[in-house]
């Protein structure tokens, strides 16, 4: 065959092929081993010599034409058949992804939080492992103290332990900062408690301390009523009940009146008509000690509440193990 009728032959196939397949044969009937061209390069050798330089040139060149021609092709056509693949319909109505949800006490906390800003206080982060010396004796619950058997602990070795309560960072944070001070510290707890509708073995605590030279009780008294009201949304009764801690002195233990029954009497307040909400008092002058503070010169208060306590009023949950089962039946109501 002449050599410019198959380059026009092969270059018009080659264009016009319509899938890779095509193309495919169309490589081989040119460039295979049996093909057209390779055939003629095959015979160059029983040429003439003048005659074999010009064909020989000439079918080189149309080789790499031809090679080329197909590489080029094989791009688009591979192109367009993933082109093909990939199709999306853009007017086709969207899959809505799955949310995701914010676990209850992270709604409560955030809430906390944000009231506990507004009043000027910094929220502080801290550790969940503590050591004796910070969950207890800086705290003044020396090694033998009866108090500690309140407080059910994890202990990792003899000195480091599962902090039970968030008080430890008082000291911590003193130790690190001048007075005055206005800061609350949220974090997980863990007791050694038997588990049931109330009580879990890890909760939250939002740790409270304010220090300043003439701070009262009553200081003490409209910062955590202001709270309750912002939180609850309206104003509720708070009474003081005395009580025990060894960092406070004195300690009491705020109630507030039921938010079901607005204190008449139900099930969740136990027909008391009142709900206690934390634990708090006045810092005890060991406590300045422990952080290096002169108790003569400084007073606070400190508070510190179970944050489940408050997302179960809140959303009435009445088993505070929801809270840690991460069940998607549950945590997609919030
Ligand atoms: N840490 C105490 C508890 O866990 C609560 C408390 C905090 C009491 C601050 C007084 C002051 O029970």
């Amino acid at each position: 065959m002449n050599l410019k009728n198959l380059r026009n032959s092969a270059l018009k196939e080659i264009l016009g092929a319509k899938n890779l397949e095509e193309l495919e044969k169309l490589q081989i009937k040119y460039l295979g081993r049996k093909g057209e061209l390779t055939e003629i390069l095959r015979k160059l050798k029983d040429m003439a010599e003048a005659q074999r330089q010009k064909i020989g040139k000439f079918a080189n060149q149309l080789k790499w034409e031809i090679e080329g021609m197909v590489e080029k092709k094989k791009k688009e056509l591979g192109f367009l058949s993933s082109v093909d693949k990939e199709w999306v319909d853009i007017s086709a109505p969207g899959h809505k992804l799955p949310k995701g949800y914010l676990n209850p006490r992270t709604l409560v906390l955030r809430k906390v939080e944000e009231i506990f800003q507004s009043l000027g206080f910094s929220v502080i982060d801290s550790t969940e492992m503590e050591t004796d010396y910070y969950n207890f004796q800086a705290l003044n619950f020396p090694k033998d103290h009866p108090a500690r058997d309140m407080q059910d602990t994890f202990y990792l070795t003899d000195e480091i332990l599962m902090r039970t309560h968030t008080s430890p960072n008082q000291v911590r944070f003193m130790e690190k900062h001048n007075p005055p001070l206005r800061v609350i510290m949220p974090g997980k707890c863990f007791r050694r408690d038997a588990s049931d509708a109330t009580h879990d073995s890890q909760f939250y605590q939002v740790e409270g301390l304010m220090v300043d030279k003439n701070i009262s009780v009553a200081n003490f008294k409209a910062v955590i009523a202001e709270f309750f009201k912002r939180l609850f949304g309206k104003e509720v009764k708070m009474r003081l009940r005395p009580s025990y801690f060894p960092f406070t002195e004195p300690s009491f233990e705020p109630d507030i009146s039921c938010t079901f029954c607005a204190g008449s009497g139900c099930k969740i307040c136990k027909d008391t008509g009142w709900l206690e909400m934390a634990g708090a008092g006045m810092v005890h002058p060991f406590v300045f000690k422990s952080a290096g503070y002169s108790p003569y010169e400084w007073r606070g208060f400190a508070f510190g509440f179970g944050l489940e306590r408050l997302v179960m009023m809140k959303y009435k949950i009445n088993d505070i193990r929801l809270l840690n089962f991460g069940d998607l039946r549950f945590l997609k109501q919030f």
